[in-house]
């Protein structure tokens, strides 16, 4: 019998990979034609079908309204505060980085208590200052370790993600992660420019796998008897961004970070979470998401890239269950994220997107921005001029910010160029 000569082999190896592609993109729209016709909620709408006439009534009837609606049917509400959440400095270094910041790593103890469940702050705040800094804050998603090589930074003893190119194979931080996602984090740049930056581990508030809710900071709320959240209660994304407004807590107890200038930043599944994070809480007084697509900046009923089923069914933890009712329904979805940018308002925004991250919907992303608009402009801000365009490097700096850059997911330089621009422009008054 014949055997099978080598290039045969690649050939049938490239027939399967060719059909193994085309089954994995089956269903997942990247065609802007088959983009189905579709209709978005008025965010200047009452649900009552009356006009949102001015501001009073923006804030005093319909962005409690759209809150709700995202807070009962996306992302699942909060279902209480702990009382006894307590902030533990671990140390101050004001030598680190060669001496260009003041390294700052605290703990904060949701019980209290040191050896119950806590996540690590760490910050560090340049030394070239003369009065409180304004500050990005951002959530990582392999450990603080990870965001530069600096020997003195915390390892996480929580839960990570398997990754074999950061050589993480048991769940557990090691040493060989020191600095291994820094290209994402340009500290001393940013430190360079006048700002501090802060930033803590997503799995420390609750590890990203589905476990039906019992690790991470969902069983501190359970009332007696309860096993998982409520339908409307909060899944991961919505506990990530409640940790963000408790490293918030903490910068209002620190004499050196300027309180009212605090931009909260996430990419991706952590760009989702910042949004959200902006939405709940107004503390957060400038808000940038870079990459997050669905579920994030992107409008659902697009269908383009990733999908409200796809995303549930992916990642069942992510949002509460009452948005699996959405899934091939989007339709029927009471609001769209265009919605959720408008309740940022009037704090400026910043939507960063990436042309080939097809997934998450580029220009799905820049019409919720623009879209959202009319919100900033009843507020008296002027959100986005009405003709903007979405160009290749050609940022926009309005108070909804928007940049396509070239490439994939991931975050650049560009993008964290263009995010402490933003900052300049709207907190300093820089052109
Ligand atoms: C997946 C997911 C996205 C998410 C991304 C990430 O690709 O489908 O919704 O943004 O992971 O967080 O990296």
């Amino acid at each position: 019998m014949k055997t099978l000569q080598s290039c045969e082999i690649i050939f049938i190896f490239l027939i399967l990979f060719a059909a193994k592609l085309v089954a994995q993109s089956q269903g997942i729209n990247y065609d802007e034609a088959k983009v189905p016709q579709y209709t978005l909620p008025d965010p200047l709408v009452l649900a009552s079908g009356k006009k949102v006439e001015n501001a009073k009534i923006w804030w005093k009837k319909r962005r409690p309204e759209i809150l709700k609606l995202f807070a009962e049917q996306v992302y699942g509400k909060v279902p209480g505060k702990l009382k006894e959440v307590e902030f533990k400095v671990l140390s101050v270094d004001e030598k680190a980085l060669n001496g260009l910041a003041t390294r700052k790593q605290v703990s904060v103890l949701f019980t209290g208590k040191e050896n119950g469940p806590k996540m690590d702050i760490l910050i560090y705040i340049p030394n070239d200052r003369q009065k409180p800094v304004p500050t990005f804050v951002g959530l990582n998603f392999y450990g603080n370790q990870t965001i530069d090589k600096d020997p003195a930074i915390l390892i996480t003893k929580s839960w990570v993600q398997n990754n074999k190119s950061l050589g993480i194979t048991d769940h557990k931080a090691t040493e060989a992660t020191r600095g291994v996602r820094a290209q994402r984090w340009p500290v001393e740049k940013i430190l360079k420019r006048g700002y501090a930056l802060a930033t803590a581990y997503y799995g420390d508030i609750d590890p990203d796998f589905d476990d039906g809710f019992q690790n991470g900071v969902h069983p501190l709320f359970y009332k007696k008897g309860q096993k998982k959240p409520a339908a409307d209660e909060w899944g991961s994304i919505s506990a990530w961004a409640w940790g963000l407004s408790r490293a918030m807590d903490y910068f209002e107890t620190d004499a050196d970070i300027d309180q009212n200038h605090v931009a909260v930043m996430g990419h991706s599944r952590l760009g989702k979470t910042a949004l959200w994070a902006g939405a709940r809480d107004q503390r957060f007084a400038l808000v940038i998401s870079n990459d997050s697509g669905c579920g994030g900046a992107a409008l659902s009923r697009r269908w383009y890239g990733e999908t409200v089923e796809r995303i549930n069914k992916r990642f069942p933890h992510w949002f509460c269950t009452n948005f699996k009712k959405y899934n091939n329904n989007e339709d029927a979805l009471p609001v769209d994220q265009h919605e959720l940018i408008a309740l940022i308002a009037p704090r400026p925004v910043y939507i960063a997107t990436a042309q080939d991250d097809r997934w998450a919907d580029p220009k799905g992303m820049f019409l919720a921005a623009k879209n959202a608009a009319p919100v900033y402009r009843l507020l008296g801000m002027p959100g986005m001029p009405e003709d903007a365009t979405m160009q290749l490097y050609r940022p926009i700096m309005s108070t909804i910010g928007f940049h396509l850059r070239a490439g994939g997911h991931d975050v650049k330089l560009y993008d964290w160029e263009r995010f402490m621009d933003f900052a300049d422009i709207h907190w300093q008054g820089k052109e």
